[in-house]
């Protein structure tokens, strides 16, 4: 299974001017990596531009960092599927934990994904545990968390579906609070067997990547021991030459 490599730019930057230097210098840096899906997550507002400038290649794709779940159109301040698809973005986070925390239940996840999949986007599903404790309940948590978002999905979208393991008390923090490599490789296998007794042997095509405060600092020791199949990236996909390390180290493993 190919690598992927997702960056999360959040609220960043604020002008389109950056959000066009900024990917600019994205596409330069990560010009000369090969074997790994790059998508590149943009806020709405800058969707059409940055996937005008992404057009004619193949290496980087556009995907959205949210959606609207319905159909009809008097939703004021919300964005389509068709909206997101034709500005050129073949993929939408879903769930992100900054999203739950001010609103979004799992019943609105649900149906975001069961939309987005219907108009043809590929959805990255974030889950993760908001604290671990000593009994383990965290992990089932996350098992409730995969269960409610994803109890409406026909086995037969599996192949349009990534999961994003982001424990939220590790996201936007320095480079060394994050989980062990050791602790992420058992939750990445427990993601998987939730996968498996839910859809079958099919489980096992989903991939599942890492993100909450990856560097190019610990980047390394994540892919080398943390049995995942890519990374999603926040702070550091703002900084181009420190994201195609990233990338590049994706890409040896
Ligand atoms: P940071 O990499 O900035 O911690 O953000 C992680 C994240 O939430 C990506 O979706």
């Amino acid at each position: 299974m190919k690598k992927i490599l997702v960056a999360n730019w959040k609220m960043n930057p604020s002008s389109l001017e950056e959000a066009t230097n900024l990917i600019g210098e994205i596409k330069e840096k990560l010009a000369g990596v090969k074997g790994v899906d790059m998508v590149v997550c943009p806020p709405f507002i800058f969707l059409n531009e940055v996937g005008a400038l992404l057009k004619g290649q193949k290496k980087i794709k556009l995907g959205s960092q949210d959606v609207f779940g319905g159909e009809g159109t008097s939703f004021t301040g919300e964005v389509s599927v068709d909206m997101i698809k034709n500005a050129g973005a073949e993929y939408a986070i879903i769930g992100h934990s900054e999203r739950r925390e001010m609103y979004e239940t799992l019943q609105i996840v649900s149906e975001k994904i069961i939309f987005s999949l219907k108009g043809g986007l590929k959805v990255i599903l974030c889950v993760g545990e908001e604290a671990r404790d000593e009994h383990g309940e965290f992990y089932n948590y996350v098992k409730d968390e995969l269960e409610m978002a994803l109890a409406k999905l026909n086995k037969k979208n599996l192949s349009k579906l990534i999961i994003a393991y982001e424990p939220t008390w590790a996201i936007g923090k320095k480079e060394n609070e994050i989980l062990s490599p050791e602790n992420l490789h058992e939750m990445v296998i427990f993601v998987r067997k939730v996968l498996t007794d839910k859809f079958g042997e099919d489980g096992r095509l989903v991939p599942i990547l890492y993100g909450g405060s990856v560097s190019k600092n610990n980047a390394q020791e994540i892919i080398s021991k943390g049995n995942i199949d890519g990374l999603l990236v926040g702070r550091e996909s703002l900084k181009p030459a420190n994201f195609a390390e990233v990338a590049e180290m994706l890409s040896k493993n």
